[in-house]
């Protein structure tokens, strides 16, 4: 099919307004947030509704051509971005933003894939429930994205991943049909879970279009606190003290290094760290409840007793919200100031809490020795495993060295963290960031078992090539 009559037939089904064919118009859709992934498409098409998405499905299937989905585009691992070639369209789920239905009762709601994140939380909150999954990207990212990438985030300790958080799902196939899996069941066992297929498929298989997510009861409110500490040995016994003390109220434990926090007081304006003096590590902790009672003098006393058996060094409770989310602007400013400061070579990993104080020490020296004058950036979601292990390069980096330590330091950490048995992708997808990683680090049973999988859904490799695998 030439490739006019392609975008004319794309117009017929979207309308003009749905499909972008101006090379300035496209520049947000074909390029990253990060300035690391560029691309070029055919046209960039925007569907409104399920029926349109499967109406694009078909004509894509018809004259194969392969398909990009993409949400936010707020992702960090290039996968959607389109490639150079110029032949993939991009199929962006912004325009589908409808909330179907909001079920206090059942504790569910219904929505389309392109919804924005905090617009989730925000209806959730309308009927007094609440959606708990966060992160830095909320105001942007969709929650088409959050499935595809399975994203984590600061809530996962508490309340799961993505994938923990979601009961049924719609999918449009590579070849147009409509998998309509939106039941909000909490027990449905007929067989596989093909919901679970699609989370964390990074669009590899077919395009998500609707979601059915749990709600939770609305906590009352939350306490912060931020702690400094010498040794991330130490900061994890904390972490396993609260566990202990506050079992479920422990909503959030979040990690930064002293490298990590000096970049946000540096790189962007009116951030000051909550502590007079500086020490190695920081943790940025929240407990919520339904009920608030007690709440505060349950983490004073473990704070105190961890001061006292010289854990931690110094703390400070938030006193008010806007302490609170002065806090959280530290934690969340992490990614943007990185991006100011330098060229960061990113690790997005999981480790055994047990593991992550030993993982860090060897990690550390092996980088020190390797690469003596590259800072290491490292914080993350303690709390669950996740650490965002980044190295940072200079901003003026030739691009054939930024590759060739990319390389070089990216085998160093991975191989480390295969020792200790970890994965190298804990929340951000693999993408065309990981994807070569991928091969070397997973069995080849399971390089097998997802390319028959790839194989059996998407026979004419449409969804997403060069992606994931
Ligand atoms: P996109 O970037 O548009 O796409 C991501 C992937 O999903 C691509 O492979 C794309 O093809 C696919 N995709 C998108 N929509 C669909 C769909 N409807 N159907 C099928 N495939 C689809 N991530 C975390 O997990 N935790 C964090 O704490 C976190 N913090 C962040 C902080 C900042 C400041 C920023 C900018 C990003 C952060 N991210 C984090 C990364 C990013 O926000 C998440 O990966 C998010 O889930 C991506 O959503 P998106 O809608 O922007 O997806
Ligand atoms: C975060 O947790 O802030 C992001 O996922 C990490 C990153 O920017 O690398
Ligand atoms: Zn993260």
């Amino acid at each position: 099919m030439k490739q006019k009559e392609f975008t004319s037939r794309l117009m017929h089904v979207v309308g003009e307004e749905g499909v972008v064919l101006n090379p300035a118009d496209q520049e947000f859709y074909v390029n990253d947030w990060l300035g690391k992934a560029h691309g070029r498409t055919v046209a960039v098409v925007r569907p409104r509704n399920t029926a349109e998405v499967s109406a694009i499905m078909r004509l894509c299937h018809q004259s194969q051509t392969p398909v990009v989905p993409q949400g936010g585009n707020t992702g960090m691992s290039g996968g959607a971005t389109p490639d150079m070639s110029g032949a993939q369209v991009v199929l962006s789920l912004n325009r589908m933003k409808r909330i179907h239905e909001v079920d206090p009762v059942n504790n569910t709601l219904t929505a389309d894939a392109g919804v924005i994140l905090a617009d989730i939380q925000k209806a959730a909150h309308g009927v007094g429930r609440y959606f708990p999954l966060s992160l830095g990207a909320e105001g942007s990212c969709t929650i088409g994205g959050n499935l595809a990438t399975n994203a984590g985030g600061t809530g996962v300790l508490r309340y799961g991943n993505t994938r923990d958080l979601t009961l049924g799902l719609e999918v449009v196939l590579p070849d147009g049909r409509i998998w309509n899996g939106l039941r909000g069941l909490r027990k449905d066992n007929t067989g596989y879970d093909l919901k679970d297929l699609f989370i964390g498929s990074e669009g590899s298989l077919g395009i998500i279009t609707g979601v059915v997510l749990k709600l939770f009861a609305a906590p009352a409110g939350r306490i912060s606190a931020w702690v400094g500490a010498q040794q991330l040995s130490h900061v994890v016994t904390l972490l396993n003290r609260l566990q202990s003390a506050c079992g479920p109220r422990l909503s959030a434990f979040e990690m930064m290094s002293a490298p990590s926090l000096a970049l946000v007081t540096q790189h962007l304006t009116g951030h000051e760290s909550p502590l007079p003096k500086s020490y190695p590590y920081y943790a940025l902790i929240e407990l919520a409840d339904t009920n608030m009672t007690g709440l505060q003098d349950m983490l004073q006393d473990a704070l105190s007793s961890a001061i006292e058996d010289q854990l931690i060094d110094d703390c400070v409770v938030a006193m008010n919200e806007s302490q609170s989310l002065a806090m959280w602007r530290l934690r969340e400013g992490i990614s943007i100031a990185q991006v100011k400061a330098g060229k960061a070579v990113k690790h997005d990993i999981a480790l055994p809490i047990s593991s992550l104080a030993t993982f860090v020490k060897e990690a550390d020296q092996a980088i020190h020795n390797s690469f003596p004058d590259f800072p290491i950036i490292n914080f993350g979601h303690i709390g669950d495993g996740n650490l965002h292990y980044n190295v940072l390069l200079p901003l003026d980096v030739a691009p054939a060295q930024y590759k060739e330590n990319t390389t070089a330091l990216n085998k160093r950490i991975h191989d480390l963290v295969t020792q200790f048995n970890g994965s190298i992708s804990a929340e951000h997808g693999v993408g065309t960031l990981r994807r070569d990683e991928l091969r070397r680090y997973k069995s080849s049973v399971e390089m097998d078992l997802m390319i028959t999988i790839k194989r059996a859904l998407d026979p004419n490799q449409i969804m997403n090539p060069g992606k994931l695998l």
